[in-house]
């Protein structure tokens, strides 16, 4: 099977895309591009019932029964319930939802008429973890992830005038979750992205992949597929500024190849181009803004555009450091990408899941390549049979929302998973090979901490670098694991010679302003100390066979609840170079003057 083949083969599992989970029908796949089409926003004030014993299923709360006979009476109401913000984490609204793991119902009216011949779906941004969607009293759907969109159609079943949709939010954690129990991160929950109404003709475009061909800087190469009965219909694809105009027919699947060649002012962060791009059909007409860049390992580099490059990198967790909560709009990503700009970087890995859109379109951009992860994180039940389809679920729906982005270089799949874990290599290959047939133009890869470090030599091994197209390590010399010799003799025994080594993970905690203690010992979160680890890091480094670029853990102190010592963490992780006021420790001023020598 071909290239094209191949991956027209995992679209199509992806574009029918309801899998039947026992009598649940699971959402589909978000259509691409939803600012491109017609929107009504149901962001905003929506009314919420806090349930912590899951009271809200055995009353029915979505059928919004109300008194009639004098001896009515319902132990819920939505009337002068409490008000959340959608988009928002619930956590940050109310205190007492400050540490709150369970369910929110949430409520909203609108009011909506649709026009004749037309199609209408309700999108969701995200929603974490757990989603099971009601309009007008009758179950739609569900949705598994916290990160990533996903929407349901609703032609027939919007009433014209009033509607009502509820949520029901849950965000327990789960053993067969992704992520599963453990995790390193404040499980914020809630509605926390855009919710909007999508009106679309009844054929209409639902997705396109429009990019360099892998290790071609002039060869497009991508498909437009359409929704919806009827017939062929004829595509254009139209670039203005190349005065460029492709035209190709769709297939009885309503797929049309895309293939063409231009040359292009390339996508890279010295110079971040991005064309307007038409897509049109016979009955539908998106515009979206493209960039085209070639990314590829070369031996032992990576090439962007044909040219070696270091990834300059810092890692991200989605919070807004100022209001302590999830980020989720472009002035939040603004200011995280703004600020790893500051700190000289040109990649920021987006830990440990998929982030919003908003972060991913700013980061192009501004010129920054993304690091796009799977919540495949630590403790996962592989061997649980709902994992396979989980995890295949998540890749196709974080690829399929981020493809089209050239900022996107790196498709992660995993973070520091066992080896130990039943299953975790058979499942973590697969979903490695599902990943390149959705999309070879990227570089994709695991992250592992795996690593043995005896007699000051780090052993790396591991069999998921086999499949990876990076030897992507975290490594805590100086914090977790004192050093065992002077940093600039460590010996590396890497047994993967022929591929690029980027150290994904590696730092320690700080007090921003603490400078009270030892500088030489650990347990006084001085800067001092951090500051350390950081200068011997980056003496180490010169010792990394193979290094194509370096990740420090991380730009912002974040909230982690199992960060317990009262002193110095009070539920925050302080491994960033700035805290979560921006004052900025000392560790940054030396990462800082190392990225301004690469
Ligand atoms: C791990 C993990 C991070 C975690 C970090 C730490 O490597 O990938 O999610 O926060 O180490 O311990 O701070």
């Amino acid at each position: 099977m071909n290239y094209f083949n191949t991956m027209i083969t995992g679209w199509i599992l992806v574009f029918g895309a309801f899998i039947l989970l026992g009598n649940d029908i699971c959402a589909q796949t978000a259509m691409a591009n939803i600012q491109s089409r017609k929107l009504t926003s149901l962001n905003g004030e929506w009314r919420a019932l806090i349930d912590p014993s899951n009271t809200g299923e055995y009353l029915q709360v979505w059928v919004g029964k109300k008194p009639v006979k004098k001896t009515d009476f319902y132990e819920y109401s939505f009337e002068e319930a409490s008000v959340l913000n959608v988009p928002g984490d619930f956590n940050s609204q109310m205190s007492e939802l400050t540490y709150f793991e369970g369910t929110v119902w949430y409520k909203k009216q609108f009011n909506y008429l649709i026009a004749e011949g037309k199609r209408l779906f309700l999108h969701f941004g995200a929603v974490n973890y757990l989603a099971d969607v009601y309009l007008n009293g009758e179950k739609i759907g569900s949705h598994e992830g916290g990160f990533i969109p996903f929407q349901f159609e609703i032609t027939d079943k919007i009433k014209d005038g009033d509607n009502t949709v509820i949520v029901k939010v849950n965000n327990n954690r789960k053993g067969n979750g992704l992520p599963g129990y453990g995790y390193d991160w404040f499980n914020y929950g809630g509605i926390t992205r855009d919710v909007d109404l999508i009106e679309t003709d009844n054929t209409f475009i639902e997705d396109y992949f429009i990019q360099l061909k892998k290790g071609s800087l002039t060869t497009v190469l991508g498909w437009v597929k359409m929704n919806g009965a009827g017939e062929k219909q004829d595509i254009e694809i139209e670039v203005p500024e190349l005065n460029l105009r492709y035209k190709a027919i769709t297939d009885d699947e309503g797929f049309a190849h895309v293939e063409f060649e231009s040359e292009f002012e390339l996508w890279s962060p010295e110079n971040p181009r991005l064309y307007s791009v038409t897509v049109k059909s016979d009955t539908d007409f998106l515009v979206d803004t493209i960039g085209f860049r070639s990314i590829e390992v070369q031996g032992n580099q990576i090439l962007l555009n044909r040219k070696p490059i270091f990834l300059k990198a810092v890692n991200i967790h989605e919070e807004n450091p100022h209001r302590m909560n999830r980020a989720y709009s472009s002035e939040d990503a603004k200011l995280l990408l703004n600020s790893a700009k500051e700190l000289g970087c040109n990649l920021v890995r987006l830990a440990h899941y998929p982030h919003s859109e908003n972060m991913v379109k700013e980061a192009e951009r501004l010129g920054i390549m993304v690091w796009d992860e799977l919540p495949v994180y630590q403790h996962i039940q592989f061997s649980d049979s709902l994992m396979p389809a989980k995890l295949e679920q998540m890749l196709q729906e974080m690829v399929g929302r981020d493809k089209n982005r050239c900022g996107v270089v790196v498709w992660a799949l995993s973070n520091e998973t066992y080896p130990s874990t039943p299953n975790r290599n058979d499942r973590l290959i697969e979903l490695t090979q599902k990943c390149r047939s959705l999309d070879s133009a990227r570089l994709i890869t695991h992250v592992v901490n795996t690593q043995s470090y005896e007699n000051h030599t780090v052993n790396v091994w591991d069999s998921l670098y086999i499949h990876s197209d990076i030897v992507a390590l975290n490594e805590y010399f100086g914090w977790y694991l004192p050093w065992q010799g002077k940093p600039s003799d460590t010996k590396w025994n890497i047994s993967f010679p022929d591929k690029p080594v980027f150290i994904s993970e590696f730092g320690g905690e700080a007090v921003y302003g603490n400078s009270d203690g030892p500088p030489d010992e650990a347990a006084y979160w001085t800067e001092e100390y951090q500051e350390k680890i950081y200068v011997d890091q980056i003496e180490m480094f010169n010792s990394v066979p193979n290094l194509v670029g370096v990740c420090p853990w991380l730009l912002f102190d974040y909230r982690s609840l199992g960060r317990m010592h009262s002193v110095y963490q009070k539920g925050y992780n302080r491994k960033g170079l700035i805290s979560e006021k921006g004052g900025k420790k000392k560790a940054w001023y030396v990462m800082k003057e190392y990225f301004e020598g690469k």
